[in-house]
């Protein structure tokens, strides 16, 4: 079976902000950015006409006291959602969730796409912006948005806890400020399991202040799927799934299943690499060849002391931002290695490269490159404490994953004070292993099976537990609300294992 490419754009440069589009502002930013926002608008432009959106009426004038803007630099990876909104500070958007009927690996299969794509556009701004996003269902069943990883006002946070689902055929206006910088990533949070599957997710990219001197910046989600001859299989409907979660057989590197997606460069270029895993369930171990690279950014943005390690284990839900330098011409590749068979039937790891890149000679190593600011890691003792412990039995309907003994919460599994810093221990009493996910705050991890972690820095929100351990985490929570706090394995979440930690305003 030799599959066409998509009909994705994947390997388009493309770049779109209002202010690349309408020449507005000299940078702000001094320095280093100069050269980034210059090489990287060069693909850009939409030649749109967006200045007449009627969204735009009551949004502030772009000749009114905000401070000039910084050009967005081009992104490369899934086409970028274009801003309707002329003025600085802003970025509006429109989204419409829909299905589509797609070929992958030369089966039909029916998906679900943001802006008929996938993944969705990515939502490209500063920090500091307003983002407004104009939300369409055009789906037959209810939806939302959630915005995975942003401390997002609790209403925005787009689970069906805190708004109305969006109704088949309905609408909603997401609108918040853009607080934190880094690599975040949009998806529903209504039938998860099926509906993320299909492909509704798509990435929002928060620049920093100042941007990093980088000759690209790619926005690479690595997926898993399962597809078989008749497409989709039943969702849940194994005990394997509902253990495991859904682990699929085929990987989805920005929506191509087929090929490794391919790129260009040249010898002495520093890129950044935003990675992905919006799987169901499969973890992804991912290793870089012909390239020198390190982990320079995690959930919670960049790192105050960027690391290397040999292979990067992305749970699902997380994301890595990685400095990739050329040294020398020839193909740098992206692998994903993957548990297959050899010949005597024993489970071995196959390097399966997901992204090519042809380096062409240039000149010469790579230099060293000024990273912006990092996240400043919050320096606060825990003065609170929560114990969680992490089950499964068999219930009347298939089995059902548990929190403390209990599945699908309704009331607070805890309730805590803004500002709180509270040590969250995680017992997984289970084989099967968990991303555990905390909507709307950051946490660092401490300890795994009370050791001191020290090859995990900087904040996240999402932890994978492995079967049988323990974890120790310290989070933040500073962003009051009712938040979300689950597994990331789809299938767990659906089947229970979902709770809320409550954050609530002193008297
Ligand atoms: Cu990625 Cu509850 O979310
Ligand atoms: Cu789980």
């Amino acid at each position: 079976m030799r599959p066409a490419r998509t009909w994705m754009r994947p390997l388009l440069m493309v770049g779109l902000s209002a202010c690349v589009s309408l020449g507005c502002g000299d940078s702000a930013g001094a320095g280093p950015t100069e050269d980034a926002a210059e090489s990287d608008s060069l693909s850009g432009d939409s030649a749109e006409d967006d200045a007449s959106s009627a969204d735009s009426a009551d949004a502030p004038a772009a000749d009114t006291e905000l401070p000039p803007e910084v050009p967005l630099g081009a992104l490369w990876g899934p086409g970028v959602a274009e801003d309707l909104n002329p003025a600085p500070g802003v970025v509006e958007v429109h989204l419409e969730a829909r299905t589509k009927s797609m070929k992958l690996l030369g089966i039909k299969v029916d998906m679900m796409a943001f802006g008929g794509q996938l993944p969705g556009p990515t939502i490209h701004a500063r920090i500091g912006d307003e983002l407004i996003v104009h939300f369409d269902n055009a789906l037959d069943e209810p939806t939302t948005i959630h915005w995975h990883g942003l401390r997002v006002p609790n209403e925005m946070d787009g689970t069906p806890r805190v708004q109305d689902p969006v109704p088949a055929h309905g609408s909603f206006t997401y609108r918040f400020t853009l607080r934190d910088a880094g690599t975040f990533w949009y998806h529903p949070h209504i039938r998860t399991n099926v509906q993320i599957e299909k492909g509704l997710y798509g990435a929002l990219v928060v620049a920093e202040a100042t941007d990093p001197p980088v000759t690209a910046d790619r926005v690479i989600f690595v997926d898993d799927i399962l597809l078989t001859e008749a497409g989709m299989p039943p969702f849940n409907a194994t005990m394997m799934e509902q253990m495991h979660g859904r682990l699929g057989n085929t990987l989805l590197t920005n929506g191509v299943a087929a090929e490794p997606l391919q790129a260009t460069a040249r010898e002495g270029d520093v890129e950044r690499w935003r990675i992905l895993n919006p799987s169901n369930a499969r973890t992804i171990q991912l290793g870089i060849e012909g390239a020198r690279w390190r982990v320079v950014g995690t959930d919670g943005g960049l790192l105050p002391v960027p690391y290397s390690v040999d292979r990067l284990t992305v749970a699902v839900g997380q994301r890595y931002d990685l400095e990739v330098s050329y040294d020398a011409p020839g193909t740098a590749k992206l692998i994903s290695w993957v548990a297959t068979l050899d010949a005597n039937d024993q489970v071995v790891d196959a390097p399966l490269p997901v992204v090519e890149v042809a380096v062409a000679p240039g000149d010469g190593p790579a230099d060293a490159i000024a990273w912006p600011p990092a996240v400043p890691l919050p320096e606060r003792e825990p003065n609170a404490h929560l114990s969680v412990e992490i089950d499964v039995v068999q219930g009347a309907n298939g089995l059902e994953w548990r929190l403390n003994k209990r599945a699908m919460w309704m009331d607070p599994l805890f309730t805590a004070t803004t500002g709180d810093t509270v040590r969250i221990q995680l017992f997984n009493r289970a084989g099967p292993e968990h991303p555990f996910h905390l909507h709307g705050q950051f946490f660092e991890i401490v300890r795994r099976n009370a050791e001191l972690v020290t090859d995990e820095p900087g904040l996240k929100d999402t932890v994978l537990i492995p079967g049988m351990e323990s974890v120790e985490l310290r989070a933040y929570l500073d962003n009051p609300g009712r938040w979300m706090a689950h597994c990331h394995i789809l299938e767990h979440a659906e089947l229970g294992m979902m709770a809320e930690i409550w954050v609530v305003d002193p008297e």
